[in-house]
């Protein structure tokens, strides 16, 4: 396991992050949607650093089956408890990859008719996008590498190492 970014870095980049929210969203109240699971450790480092008031919401996505290929099927399997009609909403990822993950809830939330819509995401893979994704604070663009630690995972397992490292084949 070969490690990508460290602690001090990824805690820059998430510090940056939310200076950038905080800056857009403070007088707002907005609702933070973070994807479950890869998102837990992101998101709790995240929000102690946003000092305002705000809402936290969380969804649970299928679109992996196992393993690292996404199967391009997405299921919302585990869905909002409050309406986001008129609300300022942030949705929060760990990872955007192919981004037909995140097309599909983006468009999934903006069904519902929020004030605004956009997107946080830790980490992007741009060489691997198949479907166009905009993404509004971004803290590491990333290799073509397959990524755990830090809340990713490679079925299940390295969710718990406090960096983000790259899995060797
Ligand atoms: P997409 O639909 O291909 O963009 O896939 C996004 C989802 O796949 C992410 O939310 C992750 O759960 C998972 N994923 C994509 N790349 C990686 C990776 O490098 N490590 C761990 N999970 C990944
Ligand atoms: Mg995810």
């Amino acid at each position: 396991m070969c490690c990508l970014y460290n602690q001090a870095e990824i805690e820059a980049a998430v510090n940056r992050l939310a200076s950038e929210i905080t800056r857009d969203y403070q007088n707002k109240h907005p609702v933070l949607i973070g994807i479950l699971k890869g998102v837990f450790i992101f998101m709790s480092d995240l929000v102690r650093n946003l000092d305002f008031p705000l809402e936290l919401e969380f969804v649970r996505l299928s679109s992996y089956g196992s393993g690292q290929q996404t199967s391009g099927k997405v299921k919302v399997v585990q869905g909002l408890s409050c309406p986001i009609r008129n609300r300022d909403v942030l949705v929060v990822e760990d990872i955007v990859d192919t981004g037909i993950t995140i097309a599909f809830l983006m468009a999934y939330l903006k069904k519902k008719r929020p004030a605004s819509l956009k997107l946080c995401a830790l980490t992007d893979k741009p060489s691997r996008r198949q479907v166009p994704v905009n993404i509004d604070y971004l803290g590491f663009s990333v290799p073509d590498k397959f990524l755990v630690g830090y809340g990713l995972d490679f079925n299940e397992k390295y969710r718990n190492l406090p960096d983000i490292c790259v899995l060797e084949e």
